[in-house]
């Protein structure tokens, strides 16, 4: 699976090492942190216990057939993308992946901004038909619902949208700086670790 957005601080990162540690809980997984930046890999490297998911950075050359095709099929891979990859790395994991996941801000302004995401999807899938792509939004206001405007925009998208949204929460925040997960935050992640198993529910089935 790839989480990809061309905007950055939509939480790509946050949203694939949680992701990540939540499948680790299921079967084997693995985030290859395709970011210059190596900011997942920084992330994995702060802990004072390894985390329960492997963390390698590919700051650059991402071959697909090299990094995914030996993995078996019993190891889950998550791809960290940097908002700057070239069209022809884009291409290139859009075709290795079979799912792709793409967080958005809940506003109408940051979503249409990720429109052309939906082009280069609907492009991936004549190669890669098993592709499927949701958007996720993230960091929605706690207790508040999709506005009109934003379920208007969201309408936009060729590319439906998970069910669950992932709420702006600060535990989110703390766990990172401690380069943990919110699975081990104790009884204070208790409600962003639902979220997060809801939505790997939802992208497994
Ligand atoms: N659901 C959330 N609730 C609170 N803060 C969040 C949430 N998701 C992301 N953040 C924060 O937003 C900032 C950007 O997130 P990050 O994962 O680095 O985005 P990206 O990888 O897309 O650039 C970080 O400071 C992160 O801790
Ligand atoms: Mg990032």
């Amino acid at each position: 699976m790839a989480v990809i957005n061309q905007k950055g601080g939509v939480g790509k990162t946050t949203l694939t090492m949680n992701l990540a540690a939540g499948l680790a809980r299921r079967m084997k997984t693995l985030v290859i942190d395709l970011d210059p930046q190596g900011t997942s890999h920084a992330w994995s490297g702060l802990a004072a216990q390894p985390l329960s998911m492997q963390v390698e950075h590919v700051p650059q050359g991402f071959r697909a057939q090299l990094h995914l095709t030996d993995r078996g099929a019993d190891t889950a891979v998550l791809l960290d993308c940097p908002p700057t990859l070239d069209g022809e790395t884009i291409a290139a994991v859009l075709r290795a992946v079979d799912r792709v996941l793409i967080p958005v801000l809940p506003s109408p302004l940051d979503l249409w901004s990720s429109l052309r995401l939906a082009e280069w999807v609907e492009a991936a899938q004549q190669e890669n038909p098993r592709l499927e792509a949701r958007l996720l939004i993230n960091q929605l206001e706690p207790r508040s619902a999709l506005s009109g405007a934003l379920e208007g925009a969201l309408r936009e998208f060729a590319i439906p949208t998970l069910h669950t949204a992932v709420r702006r929460r600060a535990i989110y925040r703390s766990t990172a700086m401690e380069g943990i997960t919110v699975y081990e935050a104790g009884r204070n992640g208790a409600a962003a670790r639902a979220e997060i198993n809801a939505i790997i529910d939802e992208v497994l089935t």
